[in-house]
């Protein structure tokens, strides 16, 4: 029996980012490497849920993925340090569920609070980062996020009462009970990984994060926070929802000047890097759209900095 503490402790949170899986929807694709190493337009698609965690303030990162793709993330991203964050490595053997990662993650978080971000999830849009430092605020229980979609079958929905309260998740139902998905992107107390632990395999064999959100839910300390429209939930799981996620990205940033998910500019705006590692970064890079913009951000950092989602 897992003994569940109810009292939280006072730690700073951690980001555990999934990116393993097998990614079966994008084949051939996926035959010699992974889903969140795909271009998503100027940048592997990893750099948009790592821009993410970094948004909501978190610099000690635990990234999972295959035993077979792993090396490649840490070749592309290594200790962090370009960013001014920690960044360590754990593999998931076979993929056995999204809620086996706050179990693999346990010894990392060393009863820390945690934010999980799926390795396959873009988000954009006003507001969004005071939703995520708000979410990171809160120390108890759990905070999970609701996004009106046309297919809410093809994820965790929300139930809700008839006056607001949520009621109820479930894992892709065949009849939603409303038009609210979940998106991949969990922030949990330091008892996640216990509760995750008491957890059983679903019928198709993983280990579910709508059963570790319901744990949540079943003591009362679950927070559903809606996400309004004004932000983009982008899926990248199919050739259709990658191509169009590149050229959502290309479309915005060709109209603003700006990058989403320019992990440089997000470091320097926080001050996790200063101006001088920048340019040493910078001078590593090969002639590329991408190093004219860090190059531009080290002349006019003002600029860009003012500019910064809110
Ligand atoms: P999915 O899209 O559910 O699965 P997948 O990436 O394996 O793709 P497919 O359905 O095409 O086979 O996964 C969502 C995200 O979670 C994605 O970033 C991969 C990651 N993941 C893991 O890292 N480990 C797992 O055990 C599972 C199920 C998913």
């Amino acid at each position: 029996m897992v003994e569940i503490l109810t009292k939280p402790m006072n730690k700073h949170r951690k980001g555990i980012l999934l990116a393993g899986g097998s990614g079966s929807r994008l084949y051939p694709l996926t035959v010699h490497t992974s889903k969140q190493l795909m271009p998503v337009y100027d940048k592997p698609l990893v750099y948009y849920p790592l821009s993410v965690l970094m948004l909501a303030g978190l610099k000690e990162i635990l990234l999972i993925s295959t035993p077979k793709d792993l090396p490649s993330y840490q070749k592309l991203l290594g200790d962090g340090s370009t960013w001014g964050l920690s960044i360590e490595y754990a593999e998931q053997p076979s993929p056995d569920g999204l809620a086996q990662a706050l179990v693999i993650a346990e010894d990392f978080l060393a009863g820390h609070p945690s934010c999980l971000i799926l390795g396959d999830n873009i988000f954009y849009g006003h507001a969004f980062t005071s939703s995520l430092q708000q979410a990171n605020l809160n120390e108890e229980g759990a905070t999970i996020f609701g996004y009106h979609v046309s297919n809410p079958s093809a994820y965790g929905v929300v139930e809700f009462s008839s006056d607001g309260k949520v009621v109820g998740l479930v894992e892709k139902p065949a009849q939603p009970a409303s038009e609210y998905a979940v998106p991949g992107l969990y922030f949990y107390d330091e008892r996640a990984p216990a509760f995750a632990q008491t957890l059983s395999p679903s019928p198709r064999g993983e280990l579910e994060i709508t059963d570790l959100n319901r744990c949540y839910l079943t003591e009362g300390s679950l927070r559903v926070e809606l996400i309004g429209r004004g932000t983009a939930w982008l899926d990248t799981g199919t050739h259709d929802s990658l191509l169009d996620a590149g050229n959502f990205i290309q479309l915005v940033e060709k109209r603003q000047g700006l990058k989403i998910a320019c992990l440089e500019e997000i470091a320097l705006g926080k001050g996790w890097i200063d101006k001088n590692q920048l340019s040493q970064h910078v001078s590593s890079l090969g002639q590329s759209s991408y190093r004219h913009y860090l190059e531009n951000l080290l002349q006019s950092p003002a600029h860009f900095l003012n500019q910064s989602p809110s």
